[in-house]
């Protein structure tokens, strides 16, 4: 017979005057925090929320993950933040059970790796289009370059080949609909989220804006559908959608399966690629064997390098910081009752930090990954179970190529001083100076030709 299982009442409380200190979990040197004496399970109940538990415990991790059916993490998210209203509760992530494998099913193919090969063009082109306008021998943002990025391949990805006054439709449809997210009414209606039981008062200007994108994509849809073939043999991925059982879906719903996607990838990606620009310029040894790959004319070694640059950046500076799951009904994970409704945060930074899992976990090196791959339960930054991110081999494919073709024509200079603390950004974790960094013209020294400049 199993052992009863002990209730959350049972495990340290985090007292109210402390609340303040969690802010601690979502910033790098978490492990300083003299929340860990709690131990590895502490729980919360502020007043009007439901109750919550913040575990490091691998095992609690990893069933929580893993329970499909007890957990869900839309409805986390629903009661904590206004996702719902800006991607949709039809959306994938809102999904549980059947309904969630279904359409994760039918979503999945523009996301296996042959359809990830055959976006590389198209990412190296959206760096050939940009590169000359981003200025040398002075600072720059690098986020800002990183967003310019992630749109020019997101558009060029999902949508491909558009024609070109709709394509100037489609992208200001996004940029309004993107400033409307980002707007402080906005802001002001996702901070009210949390007190009001997880009701996302209703805020006109979204949805006004959302109709918008939704119409320019289901004008290319029906575009689409009218060629012969419907367009088929197009390496896009509404054309692969269109292609597939997605067929069966209105064009409705693809549209908005569409805005969703581009939404969870823009953000998410553009200040990954920050962190790695921002993770260079502060590693110049790192930096060093990557320009002795590029020199050397490794490929192979080079993309090895990169991968593992990536999944350290990742590692140190996850976008999330944290995830969760809400209890659907009473459910017992490793010997702990959770009640129906009650929250369980599972802290990817913390456990990302872990002396326990990482040697000298807060040193930047990527070595730790060349022979290695991310372990999938440790390293959590796309999550995982699931629900793990969709896009998560699409996002590590973008940052390879992408860094490739910048670093082949820039160099990334070194700074002195240390990386400036990170900021909460909505709900990420963003470089604090948006990655200021200085390029310079890579100039290349051959054995045969002397110095050569290929900028
Ligand atoms: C560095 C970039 C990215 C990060 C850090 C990231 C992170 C995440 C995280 C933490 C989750 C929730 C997982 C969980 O709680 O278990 C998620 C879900 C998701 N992400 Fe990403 N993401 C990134 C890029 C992308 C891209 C490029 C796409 C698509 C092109 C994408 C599409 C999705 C989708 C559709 C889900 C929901 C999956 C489901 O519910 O089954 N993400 N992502």
């Amino acid at each position: 017979m199993s052992p009863t299982p002990i209730s959350l009442a049972h495990l340290p409380r985090l007292r109210a005057r402390h609340y303040g200190r969690l802010g601690d979990l979502i910033r790098p040197g978490t492990h300083e925090s003299p929340l860990l004496a709690l131990g590895k399970r502490f729980v919360l109940s502020p007043p009007g929320f439901p109750p919550m538990l913040i575990t490091h415990d691998m095992d609690d991790v990893r069933e929580v993950f893993s329970n499909h059916d007890d957990f869900s993490v839309g409805q986390l998210m629903s009661r904590l933040s206004s996702h719902d209203r800006v991607f949709g509760r039809e959306t994938l992530i809102f999904l549980e059970g059947d309904d969630h494998r279904r359409e994760r099913r039918l979503f999945s193919p523009p996301f296996q790796s042959k359809a990830l090969k055959s976006y590389e063009d198209v990412m190296v082109e959206v760096v050939e289009r940009t590169l000359p306008d981003w200025p040398v021998g002075e600072p720059i943002e690098f986020l800002k370059v990183g967003y310019d990025l992630a749109i020019g391949v997101l558009l060029g990805v999902i949508f491909g080949d558009v024609a070109p006054e709709r394509q100037d439709r489609l992208k200001s449809a996004v940029q309004e609909w993107f400033g409307a997210i980002e707007s402080r009414g906005f802001l002001a209606v996702t901070l009210l989220t949390p007190a009001l039981g997880g009701y996302t008062l209703p805020y006109p200007p979204l949805v006004s804006r959302q109709a918008a994108v939704d119409a320019v994509v289901i004008e290319e849809i029906t575009a689409r559908r009218a060629l012969p073939g419907g367009g088929s043999g197009r390496k896009d991925m509404l054309s692969r959608y269109i292609d597939t059982e997605l067929d069966q879906h209105d064009d409705v719903a693809l549209a908005r399966n569409m805005r969703g996607i581009l939404l969870g990838a823009y953000e998410t990606t553009a200040i990954t690629l920050g962190w790695i620009a921002a993770m260079l310029a502060g590693h110049p040894q790192v930096m060093a064997e990557l320009d002795a790959r590029i020199e050397s004319g490794d490929s192979a070694g080079l993309d090895a390098y990169l991968d593992a640059v990536v999944a350290e950046t990742m590692r140190l500076r996850p976008v999330s910081p944290f995830t969760g799951r809400r209890a659907l009904r009473d459910t017992v994970v490793n010997g702990v009752l959770i009640p129906k409704g009650a929250i369980v945060i599972l802290p990817i930074l913390l456990i990302h930090e872990s002396p326990e899992h990482y040697p000298d976990p807060l040193v930047f090196r990527p070595e730790r990954f060349l022979d290695e791959r991310p372990n999938g339960h440790t390293w959590l930054t796309f999550g995982a179970g699931p629900h793990r991110c969709l896009g998560a081999s699409f996002a590590l494919v973008e940052a390879r190529i992408l860094f490739r073709a910048i670093l082949e024509q820039r160099r990334i200079e070194p700074i002195v001083d240390a990386l400036e603390p990170p900021r909460r950004f909505h709900t990420g974790l963003s470089p604090a100076d948006n990655a200021r960094i200085t390029l310079r013209p890579r100039v290349r020294v051959t054995e045969t030709s002397g110095a050569k400049g290929t900028a």
